[in-house]
């Protein structure tokens, strides 16, 4: 990934690099600009002293008891050795008269001073004075009292002491910020682009260990080797979502190959009957045995893809619950006298025991199907001198529908797929052509629908019991 391509696609790396080379940069920038502030007050600071220094020493001559007008020639040509250069300028009443650096320089004729008519007695005021030769003079005016021998009045003091040096190494010195910074920013952008390559370098192979996982290698998982703690969450994440995808995958090609094959026997049954039926010549009787056959076979494929298609509309959420107010024991006796004649052919006895009052906002057909479904079952699975019995009753949550029988029960290893579509438990029974294993799929896609939930309680041998929760409205 190159820098410039990152910057096209706006990528995680080129706005790292750029936030961090920027910040770095920035810090830089800031630090050296407060010490060039500092450096730049520290000299104006220091320069002032000087001035001030001299003033005071030149004002002390001037107020002396006896003023030594001839030293004052000699005071303001004092310090003209070196680069810092001092000139100063006394002018003051006849007896002191006018005392002038030589050669003093064009830029600081007198009216370049701060004006001494404003100031008090024995105030100090500084001034920038540039000269047109490029000389920078960092300059003061005084004015003060002569003593009474040099008979009083005002003496004026102007010093300026020539700072370009000062200048030239406060220039140098910003011209060092911006090597200093430029350099910084160089510096910056490569470490960040390296630190970025190298912290990047796992995103990369988790993304090439990613791209690897398809629908024929869901069985694959991304490394957490070597991953950075935040990445390592986002791979552990992702890895238990592969998981997830693949259970769901499976279960979902499981479910298409039952379907293929429940669809496949019955089709076959009736591509047999109808080859018996074209061989050869038949009577009636034969013709209309074998349509009835077919027309049989018919209604089971159909009443099987209703039933599938109406688990997938409720799975999907597009199954239409019609809420009524029911009265569960008119509803539970409607099943019992349904049921009651092919419980009395099996020799189960069929009870019912339910609250006359008790009642429960649900869809009243798919609340009939959903406990037919468990009824069926219960008569089916129970021997001769069996009972089953129907019972609800109101709980905290709402209403429990209970169908208990005293059958062969579910062995344990079953009990989690009996609400599986196609479920039929052992072999023997899989090849019960009226049983296609899906009414507790039914029942529960039912119960899902109204916010409710199915309990299963069952020990081999000693009977089973579904409870149906279906909560309050
Ligand atoms: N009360 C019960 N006692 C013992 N086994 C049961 C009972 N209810 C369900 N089962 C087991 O669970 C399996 C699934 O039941 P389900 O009602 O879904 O399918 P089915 O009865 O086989 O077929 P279908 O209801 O679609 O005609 C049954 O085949 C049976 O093995
Ligand atoms: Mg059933």
């Amino acid at each position: 990934m190159s820098f410039a391509s990152g910057v096209r696609g706006q990528s995680l790396a080129a706005k790292l690099v750029i936030w961090f080379a920027g910040a770095a940069t920035a810090l830089v920038l800031l630090t050296a600009g407060l010490l060039y502030l500092a450096l730049v007050q520290g000299v104006a600071w220091r320069d002032d002293q000087v001035l001030m220094k001299r003033a005071a020493t030149v004002r002390d001559l001037i107020r002396a008891e006896k003023v030594d007008v001839d030293y004052l020639d000699h005071e303001v040509s004092e310090d003209l050795e070196g680069p810092r250069q001092l000139f100063m300028r006394i002018a003051g009443p006849l007896a002191i008269g006018i005392h002038e650096t030589p050669l003093m320089p064009e830029g600081l004729l007198p009216d370049r001073f701060p004006d001494a008519a404003v100031l008090g007695p024995d105030e100090f005021h500084y001034a920038q004075i540039d000269d047109s030769e490029g000389r920078r003079f960092r300059a003061v005016t005084l004015r003060t009292r002569a003593s009474a021998s040099a008979g009083g009045g005002f003496v004026t003091i102007q010093m300026a002491l020539d700072t370009s040096l000062d200048s030239e190494v406060l220039a140098h010195y910003a011209e060092l910020i911006v090597f200093v910074v430029a350099a910084a920013l160089a510096l910056s952008i490569f470490i960040g682009l390296w630190i970025v390559r190298t912290q990047l370098a796992s995103l990369k192979r988790m993304s090439a260990e990613i791209m690897e996982i398809g629908h024929s290698t869901l069985d694959r998982r991304v490394s957490l080797e070597g991953l950075p703690t935040e990445l390592g969450d986002v791979a552990t994440q992702f890895n238990h979502m592969v998981t997830r995808l693949e259970s769901a995958y499976g279960s979902l090609r499981r479910y298409a190959d039952d379907v293929a094959h429940e669809l496949r026997t019955p089709l076959n049954r009736i591509q047999l009957e109808a080859e018996l039926a074209l061989r050869g010549s038949r009577t009636a009787d034969e013709y209309r045995e074998a349509l009835a056959s077919t027309l049989d076979e018919c209604e089971h494929l159909s009443s099987m893809v209703k039933a599938l298609l109406f688990i997938a509309r409720a799975e999907n959420g597009r199954a239409e619950v019609a809420y009524e107010k029911l009265n569960v024991a008119e509803r539970l006796e409607k099943i019992r006298v349904f049921f009651e004649n092919s419980a009395a052919e099996s020799g189960v006895g069929l009870t019912l025991e339910c609250d006359p009052v008790l009642s429960l906002n649900a869809d009243g057909t798919l609340f009939q199907r959903a406990v037919s479904n468990l009824v069926a079952n219960s008569i089916a699975h129970t021997p001769e001198g069996g009972e089953v019995r129907l019972r609800a009753a109101a709980d905290d949550a709402g209403v429990v529908v209970d169908v208990t029988d005293t059958g062969e029960g579910i062995a344990f290893e079953h009990q989690l797929h009996v609400f599986d579509r196609f479920f039929r438990g052992d072999v023997a029974r899989r090849t019960d052509k009226d049983r296609v294993g899906l009414g507790l799929a039914i029942t529960k896609s039912i119960v899902d629908l109204h916010r409710g939930r199915i309990a299963l309680d069952s020990s081999p041998g000693a009977g089973t019991r579904f409870s149906l929760h279906f909560p309050a409205a």
